[in-house]
C-alpha cells in the first residue's frame, strides 16, 4: 500500500473501498469482510449509503487493530446544519460501532453546509473525528469554505477519472493542501470504460486490465482512489496495483483520454438540488440514514 500524508499529519491510503450501492446489508458486509482479507484498510461509506452497520459489523468481525483501519463517512444533507451534523456524528459512531472516525466529509454543498462544517471543527478538536473534509465542492465552494473557516477541509471527494481528471480543481486543492480523493474511479463503466483501447494498450505492455491502469494513474497522479466492486476476484484485481509504474508516455496517452467534463454528477445544476431534496424527503423516517 501506498499513503499520503493529510494536512493533519495522518496517513491515508491511496486506495481503498467505496461501499456506494451495497444497499442489501447482508452483502455489504461479506463484501467489507472480502476486502480486509485482501488488504483493503480504507472504507468509504456514508450515512446516505444506509450501510454504516454493515461496515461496523465486518470491521468488528476482521479484528483488525483500529489503527490499521482508516474509515470514512459522510454527514448525508438531511443532517447538514450546526446542530443536525453534530448529533449525526454520535449516531455514525453508534452505527460503524467505532469510538472515532478517522474521516468525516460533508457529503454535497447543498443546504446548511456552514453551520455542519462548525460541528466538524469541534468534533475534530476534540478528536473525534481525526480529520474532516468535503465531498463535491468545485473550486469556487472550495475557495469560499477555506477563506471562512480555520480548519483546512484535509480531503475533497470528487468525481475523478481518467475521462474528467479535475486539472483545476487538483491544483487549487494542492495550493490548499486540500488533498483530492476521486469518487467513481471508473466512471461507474460508462463511455465504454472497462473497454477503453488506450487503457488495454498501456495494460497489455504490464499484464494489468484497464481497471488497474486506471486506477495506477490517479494514484501516480496523486489521487486517492476508492473503486467499488460486489466481487471477490475483482476487489483483488484493483488491490493489485503497487506492483507497477506507469511511464512517461504512458501517464502522455492517458492524460489524453481527459474531457474535462463531469459524466455522473453536476452540483451546479438546479435539478441536481431538487433531487436530492426529493432524496431527503424520501429517507427521512430511515434511521440508518439520517
Ligand atoms: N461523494 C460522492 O458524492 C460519491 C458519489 C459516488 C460514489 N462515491 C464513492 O466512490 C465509490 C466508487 O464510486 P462508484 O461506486 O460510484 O463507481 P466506480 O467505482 O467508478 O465503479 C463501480 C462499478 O465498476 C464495476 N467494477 C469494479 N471493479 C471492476 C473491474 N475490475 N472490472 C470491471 N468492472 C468493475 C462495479 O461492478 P461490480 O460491483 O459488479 O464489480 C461497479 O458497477 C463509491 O462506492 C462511494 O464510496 C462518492
Amino acid at each position: 500500500m501506498e499513503y499520503t500524508t493529510l494536512n493533519t499529519g495522518a496517513k491515508m491510503p491511496y486506495l481503498g473501498l467505496g461501499v456506494f450501492q451495497l444497499a442489501d446489508l447482508a452483502e455489504c458486509e461479506r463484501v467489507v469482510d472480502e476486502a480486509l482479507a485482501v488488504g483493503y484498510r480504507l472504507i468509504d461509506t456514508a450515512q446516505g449509503y444506509g450501510n454504516e452497520r454493515a461496515v461496523g459489523k465486518a470491521i468488528r468481525a476482521a479484528g483488525l487493530p483500529r489503527a490499521e483501519l482508516f474509515v470514512t463517512t459522510k454527514v448525508w444533507v438531511a443532517n447538514n446544519s450546526y446542530e443536525g451534523a453534530k448529533a449525526s456524528i454520535g449516531r455514525s459512531l453508534e452505527r460503524l460501532g467505532l469510538d472515532y472516525l478517522d474521516l468525516l466529509l460533508i457529503h454535497h454543498p447543498f443546504s446548511d453546509y456552514y453551520g455542519a462544517y462548525r460541528a466538524l471543527q469541534e468534533a475534530f478538536h476534540a478528536g473525534t473525528l481525526r480529520a474532516i473534509g468535503v465531498s463535491n465542492f468545485y473550486p469556487d465552494h472550495l475557495a469560499d469554505l477555506v477563506a471562512f473557516n480555520e480548519v483546512v477541509p484535509a480531503v475533497n471527494q470528487v468525481e475523478t477519472h481518467v475521462f474528467c481528471q479535475q486539472r483545476a480543481a487538483k491544483a487549487q486543492m494542492e495550493a490548499l493542501g486540500v488533498q483530492i480523493e476521486a469518487w467513481a474511479p471508473f466512471a461507474e463503466g460508462r463511455d465504454g470504460f472497462f473497454g477503453n483501447p488506450t487503457l488495454a494498450a498501456v495494460g497489455a505492455k504490464y499484464a494489468k486490465t484497464p481497471a488497474q491502469v486506471a486506477l495506477r494513474f490517479l494514484i501516480q497522479s496523486g489521487v486517492v482512489v476508492i473503486p467499488k466492486t460486489a466481487h471477490p476476484a475483482r476487489l483483488a484485481e484493483n488491490f493489485a496495483v503497487f506492483d507497477f509504474a506507469l511511464d512517461a508516455d504512458d501517464l502522455a496517452a492517458i492524460s489524453a483520454l481527459d474531457t474535462g467534463q463531469r459524466l455522473l454528477m453536476n452540483h451546479y445544476d438546479p435539478a441536481t438540488v431538487q433531487r436530492f431534496k426529493r432524496l431527503v424527503e424520501e429517507r427521512k423516517d430511515n434511521p440508518e440514514i439520517n
